[in-house]
């Protein structure tokens, strides 16, 4: 454990922890997508074992449309973490982002946590991590470039995650200058910048603002599956913020509403939040994300089963999308994001 109880090492070491439990997770709203049955087929044709589920993702081809969620670097335990998902994501050839590399901002102490993904896995799409609160003061952006360079990442996430740092013990909610900063960040990096939340949704109107900005990404990480509203409750035990523990955007709402901008903007649309099986990666492909990711379900399974039992449950999950493909008449992704959900209130 690291010695300063108030240190980002530790705080991430807090976050593992209560993830790795279900209390964390949304209390009353869902992701929605159980509002929604994929409209059957009687008279497909699709041959199975045709499926593709190769993607381009930034530039590098992955087999399956799917990220593992940042999650973890930064404190000594959460090397192993990082070490085993991405071996795991380097065989299933999947894209996976690192958690928050705020600490390597401030020494080198734990750089292997965040470059151990990178050894393990050499060839598959890698992202880097830092918060919206880090970016937006900045001036100088060769910090950035740093912890970038430090993964040799295709790609950096931005988190946005106002409810958690609005509850969080000594946490910013000071985003003054965010778009703005994004803007600059944008031309100065070299490797696309892509902007997600943490489980309260990204809305359309703020999703065509960054869009503007020149992001390249959009992972809406909606309201449905971890709760960072809870993780804070119970990290600091503030019962006060007991009304925030749901605040958020359902995912398939964010998915939906955020797609409506593919007519105008060029960019990958990321699907997450309480994506927990393969109907939810399904679903959340039928309503237009390009890829989906999933972390503290993930996590949960590295707990119980390893990496092996990572793989296993991603290509189990792939396997269930592939027989609603065969199901929906739908030969390709595309086919599937086309009018092959049907909401249950037409049903009955
Ligand atoms: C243990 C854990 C640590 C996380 N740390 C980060 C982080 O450092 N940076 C980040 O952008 N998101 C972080 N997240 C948020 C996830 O990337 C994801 O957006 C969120 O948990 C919602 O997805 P889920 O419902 O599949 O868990 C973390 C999630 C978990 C479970």
């Amino acid at each position: 454990m690291p010695d300063n109880p108030n240190s980002i090492s530790q705080r991430k070491i807090e976050h593992l922890e209560l993830c790795l439990t279900n209390d964390v997770a949304f209390k009353q709203k869902t992701t929605g997508f159980e509002n929604y049955e994929f409209m059957h087929c009687a008279i497909t044709e699709v041959e199975i074992s045709k499926i593709d589920f190769r993607t381009n993702f930034f530039g590098k081809e992955i087999s399956y449309p799917f990220l593992i969620s940042c999650m973890t670097g930064g404190a000594k335990e959460t090397e192993s973490i990082n070490s085993q998902l991405s071996l795991a994501a380097n065989e299933l050839n999947i894209a996976m982002g690192v958690g928050s590399q705020r600490q390597a901002l401030e020494n080198k102490k734990f750089n292997e946590s965040y470059k151990i993904i990178r050894k393990n896995a050499p060839k598959i799409p890698v992202l880097g991590n830092i918060g919206a609160s880090q970016i937006s003061k900045l001036k100088n952006y060769d910090g950035i470039k740093y912890i970038t360079e430090l993964i040799e990442a295709d790609g950096l996430f931005i988190h946005a995650n106002p409810v958690q740092e609005l509850l969080q013990k000594r946490g910013e909610p000071d985003f003054k200058g965010l778009l703005k900063s994004i803007e600059k960040l944008v031309k100065f990096l070299e490797v696309p910048v892509i902007v997600k939340e943490v489980g309260a949704g990204i809305s359309k109107d703020a999703a065509e603002k960054l869009l503007e900005a020149g992001v390249k990404g959009i992972d809406v990480a909606g309201a449905g599956g971890t709760s960072w509203a809870g993780v804070e409750i119970l990290r600091n035990n503030i019962i006060q913020n007991y009304e925030f523990w749901d605040w958020g955007l359902p995912t398939s709402f964010c998915i939906q509403s955020v797609s409506d901008l593919k007519t105008k903007f060029d960019f990958m649309l990321i699907g997450s939040g309480g994506i927990n099986n393969g109907i939810d990666v399904a679903k959340a492909l039928a309503m237009g994300a390009d890829i989906t990711a999933t972390a503290r379900i993930i996590l949960h399974e590295l707990n119980k089963a390893g990496s092996e039992g990572v793989q296993k449950l991603i290509k189990d999950w792939f396997e269930i999308v592939r027989k609603i493909m065969f199901l929906t008449g739908s030969s390709s992704i595309n086919e599937l994001k086309n009018n092959k959900l049907i909401r249950k209130e037409k049903l009955y």
